[in-house]
C-alpha cells in the first residue's frame, strides 16, 4: 500500500536505499519539494530497523532536520498511535510514554531518536511526522520506522535421555536454551576420545533422535545454537555406549591352523588369548570340553600333551548388560608315533609284482611315509601312484617284476612327522632264493598217500610254488614249498607232475618235474642152480630209481615173507634186496622164490627158481689089498682102486675107509688092551669106524690102533662132497706074510692101536650127530668157510664163485645176463629230469644196506 502510494505520488521517485547494517538505516535525501509536490500531498516513507535488546539504536527521521516533527509509537497488536516526542520549533518535548521504551533521547541537530538499552517493549512501529519549509511552501513527510528488538541466544545446555545407552537402542539429545530470537540453528558436535571433532547433526529444532545407537557414538557431545544475533555453545557431556561382548577372537600362539582347527606339537607351550569387544570390558572364562578350566583372558598351557586335544571355548561376559558370547576352537596336539616305521615286502598280483609295505601307526596326525631305494628302474607312473608321501600310517608301493633288474635290492621307507625334527626310517631287502627249486616224493608209512614235495626256500619275499599234474591233479600256490598229496593209488603216470615256482623278482617261472613210473625189477639169474650145502644169493634190484617204492620183499619157496634168520640173510637197500639162502638143502630149499615191490603207480614181482642139487654119485671104489703089516695085528694096510672107466672121469673128492669088528678070537683077549669103546662095540650093534681120506689121489692107507685079538672087516667108499658112493665089498685083512715079529714091539703097537680105536669112535660120533655139531661135520666134509671148498669141483664149473659167500650159480641153467621181470603195471615209467640229472644225495650210498629208506628221488629243477 505504501509502495502503491509512493508509486502514485512520485512516479519518478529515486530509489530508496537501505543500509542493512545492524541497527542503522541510511536514507537518501528527500528530493526538492517544490517541483515534485505540486498537489500538496503528504509523502510516506517506510524503513525497518533491527535492534538488540539492551543495546542502543538510532531511529532516523529523514535525512535533513525538519522544521517540526512528531515521533509516535504504535504498540504491536494495537491501533493506537501515541506520541513519544515532538518538537514544534521550540525544542524537543519527550513524553512520559517514552519511559517504557527505554532511555530515549534526541540527537542534537536532527530529529533522530536514540534509545540506549533497548527494551523488548520498544518493539513496534515508530512514526515520525516531519514538516519542512513551513514558511514558504510547507511539505509533510511521514516516516514509518518498524523497530524489531532481537534477543541473543543464551548458552544452551544439552539434555540426553540416557548418557549410557545400550548399543542398538534409540536416544535423543535436546539442546535447551532460555532466550533467543528465532530462527535458531542447532548444531550438535561429537568429539571422539582421540579429540576429533565433527558435526554430528544440524537442525532447526532442538532435538535430535539417534536410532540404533552404536559404539562409534561414544564420545563428547555439545550443541551450538545460533540466531541472527549470536551463537553460543553448550558444555560437553560424555556419552558412554554400552555394548558387547562381541564374538570373542582367540589368538593361538604358536599359530598353526589346519583344516581341522588349530594344532600344536606335544610339549610345546601354547597360549590362547581371548579378546571380545565390550563396554564395560569383558570378563573371560575358559572351558575345555565344556568344563571350566580358567578365568581370565589368556589361557597358557605349558608342555601341552596329547591328552589336551579337544575343544577350547572362551566365554566373554558383559557383567553390566549380563550378556555373553562364546567362541570355540578345536586344538589338536600333534604327537609322533612310537618307535620307527616297520618295513616289509610281500608279493602282489599273483607274484608278478612286489609290494613294499611301510607302516608306522600311532601318532597324530599319521606320519608321512615315503619309499626310497632302488626305484630308479621303476616306471615313473608307478612311482608316482604309489609313492606319494601320504599322511597315512601305511603306505604300499607296487613294483612289477619287469622293472626289477636287481635280484638283491634295498628299499628304505622314510617316515616323517611334524612333531619330529628328523625323519625315522626302516628298510627291507629283497632277494631271490639262492638255490633252485627242488622236487621229491615220498610215501606215508601206511602207504595211504603219495606226497610230492616241491620247495624253493629262502628269498624275500617268499616264492609262490604250485603243482600241476596230469588229469587235472594239482595244487594251488603256496609260499616257499608245496606238498601235493595224492591218494596212493590215484597217482598218474602219463605225464610228469610239474612244480612251478615264481618269485616276484624274476619274470620267468622256474619248474621242476617228477615223472611217476611203476617199478621194474631185475635179477641176475632167473634160475639159480646150486649144489647142496652151499650158500646161495638171490638178487633182486630195481632197474632205475623210481618214485617211492615200497620195500623190496622176498618170499621164499613156501610163499612166506623172508626175514633175517639163521636160514636166510637179507641184505636190502631201497634199490635192491639180496637174499642169501644158507646151507642149502635139496628138498627144503629148492623152489620158486619171489621178490616183489610196488609204488604209487604200480607193482611188480619177479620169480627166481632155486635148484639145489645133490652132487653126483662118485664112482665105485674097490679094495684091492687088505693086509696086516705086522705080526702084532694092530695095523692094516689098505689099497683100493676106482673102477677103470670112472677113473678117467673123476667125480670124487675123497674116500671113506671103514672097518668093523666082526669077531674076537677066544683066548687071545687081553682085556687090559681093549678100549672102552671097543668093549661097548662088542656088546652093541656092529659099528663101522671111519677114516676120511680127503685126497682123491690117494689109493692106500694104513689103519692103526687095531685090536690084535679082533677080526675086522674093511671097505672103502668114494666120496663127492656130501654125496657118498656105494661102499665096496668088505674084506678081512690077510695075515702078514712074516709071522715072526719081535714080541718086544708088540706092546708098543698095542698102544697105537688104542689111539686108532679112539679116533674111529670119535668119527662115528661126529657123523651121527652132524646136525647137532655142524662145525665138526664141516671140518670133516667141507664148509663155506673152510679152504676145503676150494677143492670142490662142479660138473658145470663155468662160473667161478667169486664171493666169499660161496654162491654158486650155474650159468648153463639160465640165460646169461640179468633176467628181467616185467612189471605188472602197463605203463613203463621213469623218473625223468628233462634238463638236469638227479643230484641230491637222497639215494643211499652203495653198501648202506641196513637202511630201508623210502625216500628215493630228488629231481633238480630245470630253470627255465
Ligand atoms: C530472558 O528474558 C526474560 C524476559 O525478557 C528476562 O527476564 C530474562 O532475564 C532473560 N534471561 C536471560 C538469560 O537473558
Ligand atoms: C524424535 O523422537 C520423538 C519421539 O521419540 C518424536 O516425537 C520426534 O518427532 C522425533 N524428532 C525427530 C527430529 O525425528
Ligand atoms: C564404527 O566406526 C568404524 C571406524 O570408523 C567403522 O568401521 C564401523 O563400521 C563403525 N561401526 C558402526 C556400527 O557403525
Ligand atoms: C575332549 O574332546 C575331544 C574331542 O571331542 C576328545 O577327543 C578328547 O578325548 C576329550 N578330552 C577329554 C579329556 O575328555
Ligand atoms: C596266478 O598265476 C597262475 C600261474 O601263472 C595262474 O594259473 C593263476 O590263474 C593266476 N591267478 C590270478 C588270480 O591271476
Ligand atoms: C646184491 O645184488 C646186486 C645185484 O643185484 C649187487 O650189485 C650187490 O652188490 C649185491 N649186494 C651184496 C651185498 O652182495
Ligand atoms: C657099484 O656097486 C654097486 C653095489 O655094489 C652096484 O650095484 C653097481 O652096479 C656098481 N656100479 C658100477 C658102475 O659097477
Amino acid at each position: 500500500m505504501v509502495a502503491q502510494l509512493l508509486g502514485l505520488a512520485f512516479p519518478f521517485l529515486l530509489t530508496i536505499l537501505f543500509d542493512l547494517t545492524y541497527g542503522k538505516a541510511v536514507y537518501p535525501l528527500p528530493p526538492p519539494a517544490v517541483e515534485v509536490n505540486p498537489s500538496w500531498e503528504v509523502v510516506y516513507q517506510d524503513t525497518n530497523v533491527y535492534g538488540v535488546v539492551n543495546k542502543a539504536v538510532i531511529l532516523e527521521c529523514g535525512s535533513t532536520s525538519p522544521d517540526m516533527y512528531i515521533w509516535s509509537f504504535t504498540k504491536p497488536g494495537t491501533e493506537a498511535i501515541k506520541a513519544v516526542v515532538y518538537d514544534l520549533g521550540r525544542g524537543p518535548r519527550i513524553q512520559q510514554l517514552s519511559q517504557k521504551l527505554g532511555k530515549l533521547s534526541i540527537i542534537s541537530n536532527s530529529a533522530a531518536v536514540s534509545i540506549e538499552k533497548l527494551p523488548l517493549a520498544a518493539q513496534g512501529l515508530f512514526t515520525c511526522q516531519a514538516f519542512y519549509d513551513i514558511d514558504k511552501e510547507p511539505k509533510v513527510y511521514y516516516y514509518y520506522v518498524h523497530l524489531t528488538v532481537r534477543v541473543p541466544v543464551t548458552k544452551p545446555y544439552l539434555l540426553v535421555n540416557d548418557v549410557s545407552p545400550v548399543e542398538g537402542s534409540t536416544m535423543w539429545m535436546r539442546c535447551n536454551l532460555e532466550n533467543g530470537t528465532g530462527p535458531i540453528q542447532y548444531v550438535w558436535q561429537h568429539e571422539t576420545r582421540s579429540g576429533n571433532i565433527s558435526t554430528f547433526a544440524q537442525s532447526n529444532t532442538s532435538v535430535v533422535n539417534v536410532t540404533d545407537v552404536n559404539r562409534n557414538h561414544t564420545g563428547w557431545y555439545r550443541c551450538v545454537v545460533s540466531n541472527a544475533v549470536n551463537s553460543e555453545r553448550s558444555d560437553r557431556i560424555w556419552m558412554d555406549i554400552i555394548f558387547g561382548p562381541d564374538i570373542p577372537q582367540i589368538d593361538v600362539t604358536p599359530y598353526t591352523l589346519t583344516e581341522r582347527g588349530y594344532s600344536a606339537l606335544e610339549r610345546e607351550t601354547v597360549s590362547l588369548l581371548c579378546q571380545a569387544q565390550s563396554n564395560p570390558p569383558s570378563q573371560y572364562v575358559w572351558f575345555y570340553n565344556n568344563s571350566q578350566v580358567y578365568t581370565g583372558p589368556q589361557l597358557t598351557i605349558t608342555k601341552i600333551l596329547r591328552m589336551h586335544t579337544g575343544d577350547y571355548a572362551c566365554l566373554a561376559q558383559n557383567t553390566y548388560l549380563n550378556t555373553r558370547s562364546k567362541k570355540t576352537i578345536s586344538l589338536t596336539v600333534y604327537y609322533p608315533p612310537d618307535g620307527s616305521p616297520s618295513c616289509s615286502v610281500e608279493p602282489a598280483l599273483n607274484h608278478t609284482s612286489l609290494r613294499l609295505l611301510c607302516s608306522w601307526s600311532g601318532g597324530f596326525p599319521s606320519a608321512s611315509l615315503h619309499w626310497t631305494g632302488d626305484l630308479k628302474h621303476v616306471g615313473q607312473n608307478v612311482a608316482d601312484m604309489g609313492n606319494q608321501a601320504n599322511p597315512l600310517s601305511d603306505t604300499a608301493l607296487l613294483l612289477p617284476s619287469e622293472g626289477l633288474t636287481s635280484s638283491n635290492s634295498l628299499y628304505t621307507c622314510m617316515g616323517s612327522h611334524p612333531a619330529l625334527k628328523r625323519p625315522t626310517e626302516c628298510s627291507t631287502r629283497t632277494y631271490v632264493p639262492p638255490a633252485e627249486p627242488e622236487c621229491f616224493a615220498y610215501v606215508t608209512n601206511n602207504k595211504q598217500y603219495l606226497m610230492l614235495s616241491c620247495s624253493w626256500d629262502g628269498g624275500e619275499p617268499k616264492a609262490l610254488v604250485w603243482w600241476e599234474g596230469p588229469g587235472g591233479q594239482g595244487k594251488g600256490g603256496e609260499e616257499n614249498s608245496n606238498i601235493l598229496v595224492l591218494h596212493y593209488g590215484t597217482a598218474r603216470s602219463e605225464k610228469p607232475y610239474t612244480c612251478h615256482a615264481k618269485h616276484p623278482l624274476l619274470v620267468q617261472t622256474k619248474t621242476c618235474k617228477l615223472s611217476l613210473e611203476a617199478p621194474v625189477l631185475l635179477t641176475q639169474r632167473r634160475v639159480v642152480s646150486v649144489y647142496e650145502g652151499s650158500d646161495v644169493q638171490l638178487t633182486c634190484n630195481l632197474r632205475a630209481n623210481y618214485l617211492p617204492v615200497s620195500e623190496i620183499t622176498w618170499f621164499n619157496n613156501h610163499g612166506t615173507g623172508v626175514e633175517d634168520t639163521s636160514k636166510y640173510k637179507l641184505l636190502r637197500t631201497s634199490a635192491w634186496a639180496n637174499l642169501t639162502v644158507r646151507d642149502t638143502e635139496e628138498t627144503q630149499d629148492s623152489g620158486e622164490y619171489r621178490c616183489s615191490t610196488s609204488n604209487a603207480v604200480g607193482g611188480t614181482e619177479i620169480n627166481v627158481t632155486l635148484v639145489v642139487k645133490r652132487h653126483p654119485m662118485p664112482p665105485n671104489a674097490s679094495l684091492v689089498r687088505v693086509t696086516y703089516n705086522n705080526r702084532m695085528r694092530n695095523e692094516v694096510e689098505l689099497e683100493w682102486q676106482i673102477d677103470s672107466e670112472a677113473e678117467k672121469e673123476g667125480g670124487w673128492t675123497g674116500f671113506i675107509l671103514e672097518h668093523i669088528w666082526v669077531s674076537e678070537r677066544p683066548g687071545r683077549r687081553d682085556s687090559s688092551n681093549v678100549s672102552k669103546e671097543e668093549a661097548e662095540g662088542r656088546i652093541g650093534p656092529p659099528i663101522w669106524y671111519q677114516n676120511i681120506i680127503r685126497d682123491p689121489e690117494v689109493r692106500s692107507h694104513t689103519i692103526g690102533s687095531l685090536t690084535p685079538t679082533v677080526t675086522y672087516q674093511f671097505r672103502v667108499t668114494s666120496l663127492n662132497y656130501r654125496t657118498v658112493g656105494h661102499p665096496s665089498a668088505a674084506r678081512s685083512p690077510a695075515e702078514p706074510r712074516f709071522n715072526a715079529y719081535p714080541a718086544v714091539i708088540g706092546a708098543a703097537i698095542g698102544g697105537m692101536l688104542f689111539a686108532a680105536i679112539v679116533t674111529a669112535l670119535l668119527l662115528m660120533y661126529i657123523i651121527r650127530n652132524r646136525n647137532n655139531n655142524p662145525r665138526l661135520h664141516d671140518m670133516l666134509f667141507g664148509s663155506q668157510h673152510s679152504q676145503s671148498r676150494e677143492n670142490i669141483n662142479f660138473p658145470e664149473d663155468e662160473v667161478v664163485a667169486e664171493s666169499e659167500g660161496g654162491i654158486e650159480e650155474i650159468g648153463g641153467l639160465s640165460s646169461p645176463g640179468p633176467t628181467l621181470a616185467l612189471p605188472r603195471a602197463s605203463s613203463p615209467l621213469t623218473t625223468s629230469t628233462p634238463s638236469a640229472p638227479p643230484t641230491i644225495g637222497q639215494d643211499p650210498p652203495p653198501g648202506d644196506d641196513n637202511e630201508p629208506v623210502s625216500v628215493t628221488i630228488t629231481v633238480k629243477a630245470t630253470g627255465s
